[in-house]
């Protein structure tokens, strides 16, 4: 039925209703995505609605309508055509989080396609494709036929979604980002999942990060987040795994675009920082699995070259050159340990600012960012560390950015005295399937 002069209900009685702890209808909640997509529910209703959701919470039939709606307001991708089982990962967001880069290929060199429609980085963590960005030539923009030429030749595909793809989301995200109602789990849920179902993956691994660089700072919220997640993937009928992984600290030893590639195409040559490969070959795993490909294991892709095969494959078609060198940013100036002793907590928030102020990361979707700017690691959480030798090196092409970057950096982390054996936790906390 169309939502179309906003009669069909009214904008101030569904607020009304969800302010009080009622539950929507299936049909309130089709015509609230509806009428907002068109522009007959005004953002300030949608604002107070979104306010109301974040107070009193929605069921799971309504949550899963409203993902089902914002679904509907688009288009959704077909890659039957491709003729592999097509799987996905999703990641929540995290500082460090390059996994993408080294995942997609080591399991498309196992045998599945690899569709994976990425965004940009908001805030202080950093986005796929700003990453990908950093390699000369490569474009993030293709067209769907374009899209679907790649992952048949290359076997995976990461680019940027198309316009079409669930809009409605779009425009309430950027809604909700101004009204401080991101932090919703039915509407963090609900918008992650409806641009994955539309994507039009067969099968999907959420990587549900919890700690102080995540959106989920506890370990019992990222569970209800995951266990939301994978309930509306599987009532979408789209094979969905979470696991809930550590991002207390960042991850592997680069944060910022050109540093993170480079230390991707490592992993991808077999090499790498440790938790970088775990991580890697852990998601790997799961969405093979979820894929229901056996038989090949991620790990030995990483060994033998196939992954890099794929990796260079995919960056050819979408413009870019693999050997081509990396941007290097102009300016670097090394933070020093001030004691001996183990390094005991390396903040991942802090670090995801720094790196966000030496230029890796916007504050509004409209600005540019640094392809070379970001914070390299010398040593992790765990590791013996020299009084006066490089904990961190800050790069970026602005000088004067180092200030700023170094203010958040007081306090990032703890040295104590050698010996100390820190209580760290797991890479990979839970899983919720
Ligand atoms: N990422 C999304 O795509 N949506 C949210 O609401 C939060 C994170």
């Amino acid at each position: 039925m169309s939502s179309s002069g906003g009669s069909r209900f009214d904008a101030v009685d569904i607020i009304r209703a969800k302010r009080d702890g009622g539950e929507l209808s299936d049909a309130q909640v089709d015509w609230a995505i509806e009428a907002y997509t068109a522009g007959e529910i005004a953002d300030e209703q949608m604002s107070a609605l979104a306010m109301a959701i974040l107070l009193n919470g929605m069921s799971r039939r309504e949550i899963s309508r409203w993902t089902d709606a914002m679904v509907r307001s688009g288009t959704r991708m077909d890659w039957s055509g491709v003729g592999r089982p097509t799987t996905d990962k999703h990641s929540t967001g995290g500082v460090g989080d390059k996994i993408t880069l080294p995942l997609a290929p080591a399991v498309a060199a196992c045998g599945a396609a690899v569709p994976q429609l990425s965004g940009r980085g908001l805030g202080h963590t950093g986005g796929t494709l700003d990453k990908l960005e950093s390699i000369p030539g490569w474009r993030a923009s293709l067209s769907a036929d374009e899209m679907l030429d790649v992952v048949r030749g290359a076997g995976a595909v990461v680019c940027a979604a198309t316009e079409d793809l669930a809009p409605a989301d779009k425009k309430l995200y950027a809604l909700r980002d101004v009204t401080g109602t991101v932090e919703a789990i039915p509407l963090i849920a609900s918008s992650i999942m409806s641009k994955k179902i539309a994507e039009g993956t067969g099968a999907l691994v959420l990587d549900v990060k919890v700690g102080s660089g995540a959106f989920m700072k506890d370990v019992t919220s990222a569970q209800e987040l995951a266990r939301t997640m994978v309930d509306l993937g599987t009532d979408a009928g789209v094979r969905t795994v979470a696991l809930l992984t550590n991002m207390a600290t960042p991850l592997g030893l680069t944060v910022g675009n050109a540093l993170e590639v480079r230390e991707s195409v490592d992993v991808l040559a077999g090499g790498g920082p440790e938790d970088v490969v775990e991580l890697t070959v852990t998601l790997a795993r799961e969405m093979l699995s979820a894929a229901g490909i056996d038989g090949k294991d991620p790990a030995d892709a990483l060994r033998d070259g196939s992954a890099m095969d794929v990796w260079r494959a995919m960056v050819t078609a979408q413009g870019g050159d693999p050997d081509a060198p990396l941007p290097k940013a102009r300016e670097s100036h090394a933070v020093l340990a001030p004691v001996t002793g183990v390094l005991t907590d390396l903040d991942a928030y802090r670090v995801g600012v720094a790196a966000w102020r030496l230029g890796a990361g916007r504050a509004r979707k409209e600005d540019a960012v640094q392809a070379a700017a970001g914070v390299e690691l010398h040593a992790k959480p765990g590791s013996f560390v020299g009084g006066g030798e490089p904990l961190l090196t800050l790069h970026t092409d602005e000088p004067e950015r180092f200030d700023r970057a170094l203010e958040i950096l007081d306090g990032a982390y703890t040295i104590a005295p050698s010996g100390a054996r820190p209580d760290l936790p797991p890479l990979v906390i839970d899983r919720v399937a």
